[in-house]
């Protein structure tokens, strides 16, 4: 079943040119849909349209529709804060608040009016367990969050999204700055999380993308070239460019 359903969107920064060019896409429940591609594509285009941060930057024209769950999300009238917690977002670069790391995966949690300790505790070890952190912090978890590691770091962006309980994390290149070992870590994590979440993840490279997809989707400038379920797409495409890429011709 498509938790997402993303129909004919068309989307134009203000330099006119078309980012996202009448994309249409099924987004399965608990998989991994991983979006790849060369620079400029619209990759994270897509990533921030499913949750609404374009609002905040210079779209001068979309149209389309993006369902989830049968609800219209580019609805005017949609309370962006409600599907911001429904549907995370973990960036390339961590960006920790400066604040323990404790405080750090209960901070949203507190905005969003949670007051039961009990319920906090439980909420920070699920997610620093589901994030594959939980043995490197549990003894220290009122140290800074600044006094992780990169890796650390980012796996606690992972789990500070998982603490909310989305039903859809979408994830941009999100081992981009790791070290081999710590980018294990979080692919493996997010095989586990798949069976409860939709996972929407740009990968950062074509290695990644193979190892991870369920299912693949191949954007090349604006344009989606080829979706298939993942072993049919990184081994027989059907789309001459899927393949050149794929066997890394260009890129
Ligand atoms: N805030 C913005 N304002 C204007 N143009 C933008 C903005 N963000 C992206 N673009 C343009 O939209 C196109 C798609 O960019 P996007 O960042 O979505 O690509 P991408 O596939 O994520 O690339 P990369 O692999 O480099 O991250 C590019 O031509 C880019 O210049
Ligand atoms: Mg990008």
């Amino acid at each position: 079943m498509n938790k997402i359903s993303i129909e004919n969107l068309t989307l134009h920064y203000s330099d006119d040119k078309e980012s996202l060019q009448n994309i249409s896409l099924g987004i399965p429940a608990n998989a991994i849909t991983v979006i790849f591609g060369p620079a400029g594509g619209g990759k994270s285009t897509l990533l921030r349209v499913l949750n609404r941060l374009n609002d905040l930057t210079d779209v001068s024209f979309m149209k389309g529709r993006v369902l989830i769950d049968n609800e219209d999300i580019l609805d005017p009238r949609l309370d962006v804060i409600t599907l911001r917690r429904r549907v995370g977002m973990v960036f390339a670069r961590p960006v920790v608040l400066p604040m323990s790391i404790r405080q750090n995966l209960t901070y949203g949690l507190e905005v969003a009016g949670e007051k039961d300790k009990s319920k906090m505790d439980a909420a920070i070890e699920r997610s620093l367990i589901q994030a594959a952190l939980w043995d490197e912090v549990r003894d220290r978890l009122n140290d800074p969050a600044a006094a992780l590691s990169g890796g650390q770091q980012q796996r606690l962006c992972l789990a500070r999204v998982l603490a909310l309980e989305p039903e859809v994390i979408l994830l941009d290149e999100p081992t981009s700055g790791l070290d081999p070992i710590s980018t294990g870590k979080v692919e493996e994590s997010l095989q586990e999380l798949k069976k409860t979440y939709t996972i929407v993840l740009v990968p950062h490279s074509v290695q990644q993308a193979a190892r991870a997809a369920d299912y693949a989707a191949f954007f090349l400038q604006g344009e989606l070239v080829e979706f298939a379920q993942g072993d049919k797409l990184f081994t027989n495409p059907t789309d001459k460019r899927t393949q050149d890429y794929v066997e890394g011709r260009f890129g």
